[in-house]
């Protein structure tokens, strides 16, 4: 890989889409790394908001437990899509230093639909739930209720299960195993 990267770097410009290192490249990767911070540092909120809404009740509690829901569904969703898309384009803009074939870009592939079947599956009916069961019954019952709680662990598991994804990824786009 150095030696593909040495030649690169010798290589003249070869325009805006002229592949690694060229400016569409160089976009493409500020956009990637943009978007993936957009997508994963919101979720390391949501557990401090959910207990905020355990702790109340009625529309207080509500409205705690609906901030992370929403902006789960309308920041980290959307922005880890634009993530996942602009590495595509990096893959593709790269010419031929990065490939489909390759180990890393699969592993990553795997990775990234894990991700979304956790959200999908776990994460955002575990939302739901407690945005529901926060809504009736005082913080002390909130404590020891059986759908509070159920939720609460799904909803904590998810996230865990998504972060551990992340920082697969990023172990991956950085060692990149297989190029
Ligand atoms: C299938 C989806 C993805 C593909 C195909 C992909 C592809 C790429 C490519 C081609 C690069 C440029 C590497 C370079 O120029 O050195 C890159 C960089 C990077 N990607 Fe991804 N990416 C994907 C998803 C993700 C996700 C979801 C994350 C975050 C969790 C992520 C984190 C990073 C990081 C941190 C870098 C910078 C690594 C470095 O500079 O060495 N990627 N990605």
């Amino acid at each position: 890989m150095i030696s593909v990267l040495a030649d690169i770097a010798t290589t003249p410009n070869q325009g805006f889409w002229g592949g690694y290192g060229s400016d569409g490249y160089r976009i493409l990767f500020a956009i990637h790394i943009l978007a993936i911070i957009a997508a994963f540092g919101p979720l390391f909120t949501s557990r401090m908001l959910n207990h905020q809404a355990i702790k109340r009740t009625g529309e207080d509690a509500r409205v705690f437990a609906a901030i992370p829901m929403a902006v789960t569904n309308r920041i980290s969703m959307p922005a880890f899509i634009v993530a996942v898309i602009a590495g595509l384009g990096l893959v593709g803009a790269s010419k031929d230093l990065y490939k489909f074939s390759q180990a890393w870009v699969s592993y990553a592939f795997s990775l990234v639909l894990v991700v979304a079947l956790v959200y999908y599956f776990l994460l955002r009916p575990a939302q739901k739930r407690l945005v529901a069961a926060v809504q009736t019954g005082t913080p002390e019952e909130h404590a020891t209720d059986a759908a509070i709680r159920s939720a609460k662990v799904t909803g904590a598991a998810a996230t865990g299960l998504i972060h551990l994804c992340m920082v697969g990824l990023v172990l991956l786009m950085v060692w990149k195993p297989g190029l």
